[in-house]
């Protein structure tokens, strides 16, 4: 069903809790570009949540879900898509991801993001990190994987209003 897409989508890329949805639905407003979110996406087609899908078939499972869908997504143009936090960490979905298009990569100060996802339920690799320490050593080990982007923006002190404007000078 994937189609060659034309390039032009704005994917936003970065660890939980960097402002990926939030952001991607306001630009995608602001650009006249449709919203697509990739873990809604793999949750719309699997039918059961993320957390179900980590403890019924286990995170490897989930990563070939979510290949399924960047390869789905990519088929597509003039979209805004958020990916989840692990969608970068396999290079061959970075391959496809840039060749979707612009690829924007959110980061955020370990605390900032502590605030964000505190009392979050919905996301199973914070039970399993569920230090801050572990949390750091997670996004350390996938520094390299967030720097292979287009652009990185830093989020914190922000507001959402002022992410989109920057990303859209660069669309
Ligand atoms: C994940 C991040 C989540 C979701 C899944 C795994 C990760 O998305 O895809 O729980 O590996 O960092 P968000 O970044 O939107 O929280």
């Amino acid at each position: 069903i994937s189609v060659p897409s034309d390039g032009r989508n704005v994917v936003l890329t970065g660890f939980m809790g960097t402002g990926k949805s939030t952001v991607g639905k306001l630009l995608a407003k602001r650009l006249g570009y449709c919203f697509s979110d990739l873990d809604a996406l793999i949750v719309g087609r699997a039918g059961i949540s993320i957390n179900e899908i980590f403890e019924r078939y286990g995170e490897q499972r989930f990563r070939e879900l979510e290949t399924e869908a960047i390869r789905f997504l990519c088929g597509v143009s003039g979209r805004v898509v958020a990916t989840g936090g692990g969608a970068v960490i396999a290079p061959r979905n970075r391959e496809l991801l840039r060749k979707a298009g612009l690829v924007v990569n959110l980061t955020a100060s370990l605390e900032v993001i502590l605030c964000r996802l505190k009392g979050d339920r919905e996301r199973p690799l914070l039970k399993s990190n569920n230090t801050p320490e572990a949390l750091a050593a997670l996004m350390a080990g996938r520094e390299d994987a967030y720097a292979d982007a287009d652009l990185r923006i830093d989020t914190a002190g922000k507001s959402v209003e002022d992410v989109v404007t920057e990303i859209a000078t660069f669309v």
